[in-house]
This record gives C-alpha cells, structure tokens and sequence, in this order.
C-alpha cells in the first residue's frame, strides 16, 4: 500500500521551511500531493497557476513522488475526493500550535475520514513564513537563503521595493 500525504497551504510563496518539510516527509511517505489553496482570505501575491508552477520547478528531481494541484472550497472534501487521509502540516513553534489545533479539530468535526500528522521544521527555518518572506522582499531586504533563488527572482520582479 502507497502512503500518501497531503499537504496542503496557501504556498505564496513556498519558502525553504515548506521545502524541508516536503523533504524529510518523503522520508516517511511514498508520495505527497502538495494541494494549493485557491480561497485565500487575502489578495494573493502569486496566483494559483504561478504557485503551482514554482512548487512544480522546486520539485521537478522528485518527479511523481511530488504532484502539485489546486484547491477550492473545504480541505476535507478535496482530501475525501483524492483518497487522502493524512495530511500534513509543518509546526514551527508553539505559536503555530494553536491555529493548527483549531483547524485539526474543527476538519475532524467534519470528516474522521482525514487525520493530520504534522513534522517539526528544521530550526533553521522556524522563524521563516510566506508572509514575512514577502514583506522583507517588498521592502528591498534579502530573501536569500529563504527561498529558493528562482523564487527570489520572481519575488523580486514582481514585488517594487519602496
Ligand atoms: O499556508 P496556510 O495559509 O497556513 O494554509 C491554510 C490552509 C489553506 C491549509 C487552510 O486555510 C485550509 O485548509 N483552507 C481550506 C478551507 C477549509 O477547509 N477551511 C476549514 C479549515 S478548519
């Protein structure tokens, strides 16, 4: 039997924290479906079609260990409609903690057909998110090292520093 993770985020854009975490899980699963939210409460930077798009570059030497795909509406649908019952979420501090609990229990409320399984990031990156990614990059500051350097081209052409 494949074990098969689903993981899923808003991935704008996906940084090296989300990398290691893909990594080290295909240590432990056959296959993860990186699953790219397309309901975003906010404006995304990336649409969906450019997130996919870095995150298909990013793991293009995985091959079809690693599939990228988008989705709309309640992660719990989306799981039950690919066969997935485990996703999984990196947890980068104790902070992180309490998003993921509510969000973990509110899924099993609805479905007891999904579990979650969440991996540590790497300490290096436990201070790395999208959203402070783009903000450092929109102000002129250096993302390198936090993203991959063809995401930081991308970030720096498509944010103008102020
Ligand atoms: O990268 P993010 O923004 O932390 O990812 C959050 C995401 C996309 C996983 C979460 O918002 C989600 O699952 N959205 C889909 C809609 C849904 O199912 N909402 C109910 C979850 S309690």
């Amino acid at each position: 039997m494949r074990r098969l993770a689903l993981y899923p985020g808003s991935f704008d854009p996906i940084t090296n924290g989300h990398i290691d975490i893909v990594r080290r899980s295909l240590l432990v699963f056959d296959q993860v479906l990186v699953a790219v939210a397309c309901n975003m409460r906010k404006v995304p930077t990336f649409t969906a079609d450019e997130r996919v798009e870095m995150i298909r570059e990013t793991f293009a030497e995985e091959g079809d260990r690693v599939l990228v795909d988008t989705f709309q509406g309640l992660l719990v649908d989306y799981a039950r409609q690919k066969q997935i019952r485990t996703v999984l979420r990196g947890l980068r501090a104790v902070s992180d903690f309490e998003f993921e609990f509510q969000m973990a229990s509110m899924n099993r409320r609805l479905t007891d057909e999904v579990d979650y399984i969440f991996m540590m990031t790497s300490e290096e990156y436990f201070y790395v998110s999208s959203s402070l990614v783009r903000e450092v990059a929109l102000n002129g500051g250096d993302v390198t090292g936090l993203v991959p350097d063809a995401i930081k081209t991308r970030l720096d052409a498509r944010v103008q520093p102020r």
